[in-house]
């Protein structure tokens, strides 16, 4: 059947549509349409598509999806040999300086002679892949495999969002796209944690990855194309293999950045943390401020790699073996390592929740020497099925607590035992309990149990809470250990004599702490109340409960339903607090502390404010002089009108600021009161009424 003219037309249109958007949407970040428009588009060209198979075309949106089970990967020979590059030994910044001496002196650079320029690069922890365009259409991917030989992935790098199946604008007959197929953090946490619901499912074949490198390596190589359709891979550009020459039509290009610049308009994702540097101090700092932000980045990188930027020089350079003298791979110390778990410990933290911890063979990790990981919890170590003796992947990214990835598969002795979590606090051997839908064993030995004493002491002493200068840690087991300090009160009737007696303290040291112990009795409510340790309550509940109480009486006395009155406070919240104030010992404790000489101003209860403006509705519209909106709000709910999305005949007022829209020509029709930010402060002095 002919395909008719119209169809054919409307065809090339939504494809040409549709690869502006999944450019603007996967490279760009920036879509043009909402989703489902997009899908509308999408599936008006599948329709044309089924009815006359001739309009479909390779680079058609459509081919991403699709294609068949592979019993193996076919080989594929570079055209242009994939090169490694040469990873520079000093893993301090002093590491790019000596790799620009070495460029320098192949170059035959005198002192005087001006810096040599170079790209920094992040290096991507992911699969080096090589893209064929030939007239700009997507023809083949392929892994690099020995850098000669690949295989072909094409079917698989076809689902991948960021790729481009068709390259946009002027390019060049044949060109070669080399960069990295990587996996996005999010991407990997959802994956695994869809895998972790498919194997609780009793779905045998599936497992969780290790890492987002693993898991996209996976990907790649997955022969089921519906499958790989599943990893939500990434890519990002950053080299080039074939491409056609100037004498044959093809661009000319001096520099690495303009080629990547280039590849950019051609509609292909490059990093925008590419740096232009000039000389050894540039590259250090590009190092440095790398190193520094790198956990804040969606992905994972193992160090960054500089380049010469200018073509002519690199060509100079050449090459030694397989890695070219132009180019170096500069990397930060690893944040994964293996390590063997020689026991599992049982910590007791402030709450008395009972944490297992990893205690490991020691091994530098992620810039520190790590020797215990925690394991989060029973449950944690069950599903990682961590024992005594197995190898195991740990990981520790920037301030992060160390934690155990995984076991190493096939490490396990054979004697080696399931973790089981103790029925009694390891310290005071009072009984554990797990409550229903909860995660955590915890102590319910509450301050008789000494390791939760000590917690507590310190959770008290700590500069949020009443910041008692010199009391630390090592401090803090001493005087629990001799049995000097029971409650919290005991720290204000510590004396100098007893104090210089202790190891390690001298006279000196003694009065200091006394100093400190004497300044922090001057405090706030909210540090006394978040000091106390509550459970669930953090210092932004302290200070909401602080205001809207004033006094901490207020506070003991309050019921639950008073206490759910707090803005932000729910019933769990609630329910902690309740239950802390109710324990006879408790208050024995606050009492002590206020005897001591513990105090805090305090004030009026928020809600008695006078509620002027009680049953009213107040619409807030545009952007007022100096109010914020939700100063302006906060205001009006203290007193006792409730704030308003959208105008309505209900509405008692508008407050209207600058480019107040349609809700002002609203209130205009409705014939509502209209008022500016000095009709507000009017309004809530009980100046102006409505
Ligand atoms: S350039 C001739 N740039 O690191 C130089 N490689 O052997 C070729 N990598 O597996 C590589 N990020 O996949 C280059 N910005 C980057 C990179 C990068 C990651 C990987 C590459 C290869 C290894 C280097």
């Amino acid at each position: 059947m002919p395909v008719p003219a119209a169809a054919q037309q409307r065809a090339d249109a939504l494809r040409e549509r549709l690869h502006h958007h999944a450019h603007r949407y996967y490279v760009l970040d920036a879509p043009e349409i909402p989703d489902a428009e997009y899908d509308k588009l999408f599936q008006e060209l599948q329709a044309l598509e089924s009815a006359y198979p001739e309009l479909l075309t390779p680079d058609s949106p459509t081919q991403r999806v699709g294609g068949h089970v592979l019993d193996g990967f076919a080989k594929v020979r570079h055209r242009v040999s994939m090169l490694s590059i040469r990873t520079e030994t000093d893993i301090e910044p002093s590491g790019a300086r000596s790799f620009d001496a070495r460029v320098r002196r192949e170059l035959e650079l005198g002192e005087g002679a001006p810096p040599v320029r170079y790209v920094a690069e992040l290096k991507f922890d992911g699969l080096a892949i090589n893209l064929r365009y030939e007239q700009g259409l997507l023809v083949q991917a392929a892994t690099r495999g020995d850098g000669e030989v690949g295989e072909d992935v094409t079917q698989n790098l076809r689902t991948v969002g960021q790729v481009p199946l068709r390259l946009i604008g002027d390019v060049p007959a044949v060109v070669e796209v080399r960069g990295e197929v990587y996996m996005r953090r999010d991407d990997f946490d959802r994956l695994n944690e869809l895998q972790r619901e498919k194997i609780a499912q009793g779905q045998k074949n599936e497992k969780t990855f290790v890492n987002p490198r693993n898991a996209a390596a996976g990907a790649v190589r997955q022969l089921d194309p519906a499958i790989a359709r599943q990893r939500p891979l990434s890519f990002y550009a950053y080299g080039w293999g074939e491409m056609t020459p100037p004498e044959e039509g093809g661009p000319v290009f001096t520099s690495h950045h303009e080629v990547l610049k280039t590849f950019g308009d051609w509609g292909l994702p490059v990093s925008d943390r590419i740096r232009l540097c000039e000389g050894a101090e540039d590259l250090v700092a590009f190092h440095q401020d790398i190193g520094r932000t790198r956990d804040g980045l969606p992905f994972d990188i193992d160090g960054v790699v500089y380049k010469v930027d200018s073509l002519a020089l690199q060509r100079q350079l050449g090459f030694v073996t397989r890695e070219p003298r132009w180019a170096v791979a500069h990397k930060f110390p690893a944040q994964e390592q293996m390590t063997t778990v020689e026991a599992i410990d049982v910590f007791v933290g402030r709450t008395g929740k009972l944490t297992p911890v990893a205690r490991l063979a020691p091994v530098f990790v992620g810039g520190v020497t790590v020797s215990n990981a925690t394991l989060h919890n029973e449950d944690e170590v069950l599903r990682k099925d961590v024992r005594v003796g197995d190898q195991v992947i740990v990981r520790r990214a920037g301030d992060v607590i160390p934690e155990v990835v995984a076991v190493v598969p096939g490490s396990r002795r054979a004697d080696a035992v399931s973790f089981v979590m103790p029925r009694r606090c390891p310290v005071c051997d009072s009984e554990a309990v797990r409550e229903a839908d909860e995660a955590d064993w915890r102590c319910s030995g509450g301050l008789f149990c000494d390791a939760q004493r000590k917690q507590a002491l310190l959770h008290f002493a700590q500069r949020r809470a009443l910041d008692i200068e010199g009391l630390g840690e090592k401090l803090v087991e001493q005087l629990v250990d001799e049995g000097w300090v029971r409650t919290l009160p005991d720290l204000y009737r510590l004396d100098l004599d007893r104090l210089s007696g202790l190891d390690r303290m001298g006279e000196k040291s003694a009065r200091n702490l006394l100093d400190g112990l004497e300044q922090s009795k001057a405090t706030s409510l909210p540090r006394f109340l978040f000091g106390l340790g509550i459970r669930h309550v953090g210092e932004a509940t302290a200070r909401d409960l602080a205001r809207h109480f004033g006094k901490l009486d207020g506070i003991l006395e309050a019921n639950v339903d008073q206490l759910l009155q707090v803005p932000d406070v729910g019933p769990v919240v609630a329910e902690s607090l309740h239950r802390f104030f109710a324990q006879p010992h408790n208050r024995e404790v606050i009492d002590a502390l206020r005897v001591c000489g513990v105090h805090w101003p305090e004030g009026e209860p928020a809600q008695s404010a006078p509620q002027i403006l009680a049953g009213k509705t107040v619409v807030l519209t545009g952007t007022l002089p100096t109010l914020g909106r939700d100063e302006a709000k906060e205001m009006l709910e203290a007193a006792g009108a409730k704030v308003a999305g959208s105008v309505s005949k209900k509405t008692s007022v508008v407050v209207a600021g600058t480019e107040a829209g349609s809700k002002l020509d609203k209130a205009r029709e409705l014939g509502i009161l209209i008022i500016d930010e000095a009709g507000l402060r009017d309004l809530l002095a009980g100046v102006l009424s409505v």
